[in-house]
C-alpha cells in the first residue's frame, strides 16, 4: 500500500473526478455490502474472494494441456446467440451452459437505453476509456505488475487490441442482444483471468515484485478497483464536463457495468447499487492504492506510443498533457509524463469550450474547435479500426507468463 497522506488521496480523487468518502490508505475493507445490488449488510474483503466457479476447471484444463484446443474451438465461437462451441472438454461445456447468460437481475429496457447511451457518448468515450481509464490501469499497482508479467505483457499492441475489443464489444447497440458479442467476449475474459490466477504465481518475476497479501492475483476487489478505473471515472468525467445525462441514462449506464462485473465472477454483495455507492467504493477502495511501479511507467509509455504511432493532428506533448489533464498532474508525475505547457493551456481554454459547444450549452464556436474534433475523432477511428478491421484480434486464453 503506497504512503498517501489522506489529503492527497482526496486530491487526487478530486482530480479523477472519484471524490467521495476517502478511506485511510491500509484500513480493513470496511465497505457495507448494504450499499450492493444484494442489499445485504454484511462486510466481506472482496481482496479475499477469487472465482471458486471457475478456477478449478482453468487448473484442470491447464494441467492437462487443453487450452490450445480451447483456443482453437472459442475462434469461431464469437456471438451470444452461437451454439456453444463443440469439441471442449466437458466440464468446460457445462460451465458454459450455467454462465453463458444474463444475469436474473438484468433488466433489458436498461440495457437497450446504456446502448443508446453509449451510441451518443461514444466520441466522449473512446477518449476517456482509452487515455483515461487505459492510462490509470498503469498506476493500479497490481493490475499493472499482473499485465506486465502475464503472457500478453510482451506484446503489449495486441493486448490492448484484446481489451479494446472488450470496450467495443460491451458499448456496441447491440451489446447483449443475440447478434452482439459481449457475453462470449465476458466468458472467454473471465476463463482469461482464471488462468492468470493459476499460472502468475509460477512466475519468478511476479512473485518477486507482488506484495505481501497478492498471492493469488485477481480478487474481486481487484476487478471492482478496475470497474471504477473504467465506469466510475468516466461517469464521473460526464458529470464534471456537464454532460447532459436523464437520471435515467446514468442509471443505464451503471446497469450495464453491474451485469458487466456480474459476467466477470463478481459477486452481487461487492457490486454498487447506485452511482452514490459506487463513488464511495471508489473513494474506499481505487483512490488510496493508486502509485506508480517500474511495471506501470513502462507500461504507460508503450500505450502513450501506440496511440502516438498515428496522426491525430496534436504533438506527443499535447497528447500527455491531455492525459495529465485527465487523471491530474500527481498521476502524470508518477508516469513521468513531459511537460508541455503551451499545450495545456490551450487544452484548459479549449477543451472545455469544446464540449460546451458540441452538447448546445455555448452558441460559440471556439477557435481552437477543429484542433480537439480532430484529435478525439482520430482517437475514435484508432479504436474502431483496431475493432472492426480484419487484424481484429480474438482475447485468447494464456498458457504462460511473461519470459523476462
Ligand atoms: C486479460 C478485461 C480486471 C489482469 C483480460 C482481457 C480482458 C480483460 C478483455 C483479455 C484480453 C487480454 O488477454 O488482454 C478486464 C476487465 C476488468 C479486468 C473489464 C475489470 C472490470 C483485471 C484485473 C487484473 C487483470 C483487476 C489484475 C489485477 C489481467 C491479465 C490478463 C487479463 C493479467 C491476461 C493478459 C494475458 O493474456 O497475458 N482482462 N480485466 N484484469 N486481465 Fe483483465
Amino acid at each position: 500500500m503506497p504512503n498517501l497522506s489522506r489529503r492527497s488521496v482526496l486530491t487526487l480523487g478530486a482530480a479523477l473526478g472519484l471524490a467521495g468518502v476517502a478511506a485511510d490508505p491500509g484500513r480493513a475493507w470496511a465497505w457495507s455490502s448494504a450499499g450492493s445490488i444484494a442489499g445485504t449488510d454484511t462486510i466481506t474483503d472482496p481482496w479475499q474472494v477469487w472465482d471458486d466457479a471457475t478456477d478449478p476447471l482453468l487448473v484442470a484444463m491447464l494441467r492437462d494441456g487443453q487450452i490450445p484446443a480451447v483456443n482453437t474451438a472459442f475462434d469461431g465461437w464469437v456471438d451470444n446467440g452461437d451454439p456453444l462451441p463443440s469439441g471442449v472438454p466437458a466440464a468446460l461445456t457445462s460451465w458454459l451452459q450455467q454462465h453463458n447468460r444474463l444475469p436474473s437481475w438484468a433488466d433489458q429496457t436498461k440495457l437497450n437505453r446504456a446502448a443508446q447511451f453509449n451510441k451518443r457518448m461514444s466520441l466522449y468515450l473512446f477518449l476517456l476509456y482509452g487515455l483515461g481509464s487505459g492510462i490509470m490501469s498503469t498506476v493500479i499497482p497490481r493490475e499493472a505488475r499482473n499485465v506486465y508479467w502475464s503472457e500478453g505483457g510482451a506484446v503489449m499492441k495486441s493486448r490492448a487490441a484484446k481489451t479494446f475489443t472488450y470496450g467495443y464489444d460491451l458499448s456496441a447497440l447491440d451489446a447483449f442482444q443475440p447478434t452482439g458479442h459481449f457475453v462470449v467476449t465476458s466468458n472467454k475474459t473471465r476463463l482469461t483471468h482464471a488462468a492468470v490466477r493459476h499460472l502468475l504465481p509460477q512466475s519468478a518475476h511476479w512473485r518477486a515484485v507482488t506484495d505481501d497479501q497478492d498471492f493469488i492475483p485477481i480478487s474481486n476487489g481487484d476487478i471492482l478497483i478496475t470497474f471504477h478505473s473504467l465506469g466510475t471515472f468516466v461517469h464521473g468525467k460526464l458529470k464534471s464536463w456537464g454532460i447532459r445525462m436523464s437520471a435515467a441514462e446514468e442509471e443505464a449506464f451503471l446497469h450495464m457495468w453491474q451485469v458487466a462485473l456480474h459476467l466477470l465472477g463478481v459477486r452481487d454483495d461487492f457490486i454498487p447499487a447506485t452511482w452514490s455507492a459506487a463513488r464511495e467504493q471508489s473513494a474506499y477502495a481505487l483512490t488510496p492504492l493508486l502509485a506508480p511501479t517500474p511495471e506501470g511507467i513502462d507500461l504507460a509509455g508503450v500505450l502513450l506510443n501506440l496511440t502516438s504511432a498515428v496522426d491525430l493532428g496534436v504533438t506527443r506533448g499535447f497528447q500527455r498533457e491531455f492525459a495529465r489533464y485527465l487523471l491530474g498532474d500527481q498521476v502524470g508525475d508518477w508516469l513521468r509524463l513531459p511537460r508541455d505547457l503551451a499545450s495545456r493551456t490551450v487544452i484548459e481554454v479549449g477543451w472545455p469550450a469544446y464540449v460546451a459547444f458540441r452538447e448546445g450549452l455555448s452558441p460559440i464556436i471556439p477557435t481552437t474547435f477543429s484542433l480537439f474534433d480532430r484529435f478525439i475523432r482520430g482517437l475514435a477511428m484508432l479504436f474502431l479500426n483496431n475493432g472492426t478491421s480484419a487484424t481484429y484480434t480474438p482475447i485468447t486464453i494464456p498458457t504462460g507468463n511473461r519470459a523476462g
